[in-house]
């Protein structure tokens, strides 16, 4: 299936690692020209210099995006650059356990911001191009907006609210054609859950008790697997689909967990693996 994504340019928040460079080379291999908007310098300009020998021109805009200002710039030197905006996909944040009582009202206002606020800015920034461009929105949530992890109130409390901004602003842009939609993963592999993994004792036996719970193929959704939804949220193809929050997560938040199969035996409805959590 032809994509259509050929030259258009999509600005992508976190583009340096994890989802976010997964979407990055997904735009890319697609023939689009990737945005990356991130404060992780040396990791963006490696993927730019990566996709450069593959003769995929990408743009790198180092950007703290809990500044406001910074975000105005992300989006300026883009379309500076490019002349055109097709889509936003809104993607960065950190899973950082602010509990309620782990965390303050300091810490919960800063990690909600930081994990927030730049949501907002960029759309609101890209505003004017996206409405010339008849462009799309992607915003990259997490299934702890929708079942809770415990010890991360600031986290899943902005996660939820991206889900409610992708309806606000898929109904206040109905007029100018842009669609909003927003992806719920659950467990995907990356730098930041990596991190998360070794903070436990034993990693490995950590992991493999979250996978035993993920009902399809007991495995982590891959970013290329996020990445692909997001190619075709924006694409054409989608030109019907607005204001959808799509679970790509091998069925973990939607499925009976009863339905877990493990080593050749399904798991009983009280199953001994309900302590085990996904944390993102
Ligand atoms: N990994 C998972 O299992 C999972 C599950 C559900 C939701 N998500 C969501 O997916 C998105 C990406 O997560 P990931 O696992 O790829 O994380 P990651 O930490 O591996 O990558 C995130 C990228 O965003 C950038 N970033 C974060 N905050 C920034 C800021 N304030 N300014 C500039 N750059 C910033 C980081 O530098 C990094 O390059 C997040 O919104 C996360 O909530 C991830």
């Amino acid at each position: 299936m032809d994509l259509g994504l050929t030259n258009k340019v999509v600005l992508i928040s976190g583009g340096a690692r994890g989802i976010g460079e997964g979407i990055v080379r997904g735009v890319a291999a697609e023939g689009g020209i990737p945005v990356i908007v991130d404060r992780k310098r040396e990791t963006a300009e490696r993927l730019v210099d990566d996709l450069a020998n593959q003769d995929r021109p990408a743009l790198f805009v180092h950007t703290e995006l809990s500044d406001p200002a910074q975000c105005q710039q992300a989006v300026e030197e883009s379309l500076s650059h490019f002349g055109r905006l097709d889509a936003l996909v809104n993607n960065a944040g950190t899973n950082d356990g602010v509990g309620l009582a782990s965390g303050s009202p300091e810490t919960f206002v800063a990690s909600f911001h930081k994990n927030l606020h730049h949501y907002y800015y960029l759309a609101h920034f890209a505003l004017d191009a996206l409405k010339q461009s008849r462009g799309a929105v992607v915003n990259i949530s997490s299934k702890t907006a929708v079942t809770g992890q415990g010890n991360t109130s600031a986290y899943a409390a902005a996660k939820g609210a991206q889900l409610a901004l992708t309806r606000e602003w898929a109904v206040e842009l109905l007029p100018f054609g842009i669609r909003v939609n927003a992806i719920v993963p659950a467990e995907v592999m990356t730098p930041m859950y990596e991190e998360w993994l070794q903070s436990f004792p034993d990693a490995e036996a950590k992991r493999r008790a979250i996978v035993q719970n993920i009902p399809l193929g007991q495995r982590m959704t891959t970013k290329e697997e996020i990445a692909a939804m997001v190619l075709f949220l924006i694409s054409s193809h989608a030109a019907h689909i607005t204001g959808q929050c799509i679970h790509v997560d091998g069925g973990y938040v939607h499925l009976d967990r009863a339905l877990v199969w493990d080593e050749g035996r399904e798991m009983g409805e009280e199953g001994d693996r309900r302590d085990s959590h996904a944390d993102t």
